[in-house]
């Protein structure tokens, strides 16, 4: 039994992609390299030595790609800017770059498909991180300055806006834990990127705000979790708290208070020099007003303190050493991430209670083993089982009065899964690999269908 369309909450539904996923053509029309794309060469930063070189062929299939949406039927489309593309070395504007969101989004539109656009889905131009990167105050400016140049080019077309992609992510996998572009480890470092991510956020919002208007809807996507012990020892409980300031109210109070937690000050007062970092006035224009706060969701977060006895990484946190990550419990998808539908219900309904700020799932789905039949074909029920019960979570949630606007299903294409390379597929559309062909799942009919037989649709 799966979800009934009269059940989906009146909302926008969409599928989600990144530009360095999918669109290969890395040294077409004058891209420069971007911070994966140098990751991507060093053996054994990605599985199997994938990069992004091809991607999905995005680039060249785009047309192609613009109809399987249309055949999906979805109500938008969440995709990113390739910053690489469009300011190749971060100073030069490429109006070759331009032009292919110029065809991307004049696609879309013509096919009654509401794009919304992420300014900064980790694809950093490599001059920049050659130059600091994130943990350089200067790369706010550059990041101020690609804004200004994509809304004034797009902005008569596009409406809906988000700054960045997961911070928590460029921030602490990109150069604590350094699994991620690019692969630093310096946990000074990365309380310097998380500053200026949330800085660069700050002053975007109001760029595009002054570009586009009132009318522009303009956000940031998180990816918030619920933190959960892994047993109910005091030590174990103990930790939570800290494992949530560092994943999940480091961004939103910043955002929606304009203060950053107090606990995870005090964890990084002996690793940085905070008071040089962070300077009078960052958090009030950190805190511009934004409209709605994209929310990417997986999994909870289970953790347990070291001094119980549990073994392995801190989930990411300069400063919390004593914190473990651990496994949850099964079932599991391929990426070995707990599943657990309820972790959204919880995480909407707390972030409404704490900041009351219109939501928007802007990612969710899962990657499973995937094994095609003969004719390529691949009947994902376990996909099927997880969108679904993510759905039915959302619109628990929406029933409980949370103010939901968006669904997205991350996502449209198997693509290029960071350091896991092609070998984890989340698309609810097949690429075969040696021929770049689109072979939808049974997913991508179900999610079809679903959407097929609402009878209240999103208007404006
Ligand atoms: C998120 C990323 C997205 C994708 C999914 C699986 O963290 O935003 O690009 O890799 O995870």
């Amino acid at each position: 039994m799966t979800i009934e369309a009269a059940a989906l909450p009146p909302a926008i539904y969409g599928v989600a992609t990144s530009s360095y996923q999918i669109e290969g053509a890395t040294d077409v029309d004058g891209r420069g390299d971007s911070i994966w794309d140098t990751f991507g060469r060093v053996p054994g930063n990605v599985v199997g030595g994938d990069t992004g070189e091809t991607g999905c062929d995005h680039y060249h299939r785009l047309s192609e790609d613009l109809d399987l949406l249309a055949w999906l039927g979805v109500d938008s489309y969440r995709f990113s800017i390739a910053w690489p593309r469009v300011l190749p070395d971060g100073e030069r504007v490429e109006s070759r770059g331009l032009a292919f969101y110029d065809r991307l989004v004049d696609g879309l539109l013509d096919r009654g498909i509401r794009p919304l656009a992420t300014l900064y889905h980790w694809d950093l131009p490599q001059a920049l991180e050659t130059a600091g990167g994130w943990a350089s105050r200067e790369t706010v400016e550059r990041f101020a300055t690609y804004a200004r140049v994509v809304a004034e080019h797009l902005g008569d077309r596009v409406g809906d806006w988000s700054t960045l992609n997961e911070p928590w992510c460029s921030a602490f996998l990109g150069y604590d834990v350094g699994v991620h572009a690019p692969g630093v480890r310096d946990p000074a470092r990365a309380i310097a990127a998380t500053h200026h991510l949330l800085l660069a956020h700050g002053r975007g919002t109001r760029v595009l705000r002054d570009v586009l208007g009132p009318d522009a809807s303009i956000g940031l996507v998180i990816n918030p979790a619920p933190v959960r012990p892994a047993s109910d020892a005091a030590e174990d409980v103990e930790v939570v708290a800290l494992a949530d300031g560092m994943r999940n109210r480091v961004w939103t109070d910043p955002v929606f208070r304009g203060v950053y937690p107090d606990d995870v000050l005090a964890a990084w007062e002996p690793l940085a020099d905070l008071a040089a970092l962070h300077r009078d006035g960052d958090l009030d224009e950190i805190a511009a007003p934004v409209d709605v706060l994209g929310i990417n969701y997986y999994t909870p977060l289970y953790v347990g303190a070291r001094a119980a006895g549990h073994e392995g990484a801190s989930p990411a946190g300069p400063g919390q050493d004593h914190v473990v990550e651990l496994s949850g419990p099964p079932p599991a998808s391929a990426m070995g991430w707990s599943i657990d539908p309820t972790g959204l219900y919880d995480l909407l309904t707390r972030l409404d209670a704490d900041y009351d700020v219109p939501m928007a799932i802007t990612e969710t789905g899962g990657a499973f083993p995937d094994a095609p039949d003969e004719d390529g074909r691949v009947d994902d029920t376990d996909r099927i089982a997880y969108l679904d019960g993510h759905l039915e979570e959302f619109a628990r949630a929406a029933r409980d009065g949370v103010d939901l606007r968006a669904f997205y299903v991350w996502t449209l294409l198997d693509n290029f899964e960071w350091a896991e390379g092609y070998r984890r597929t989340f698309g609810i559309v097949r690429v075969d690999r040696d021929t770049m062909r689109r072979i939808p799942k049974r997913s991508a009919y179900w999610y079809r269908d679903l959407l097929a037989a609402r009878t209240v649709r999103p208007t404006g």
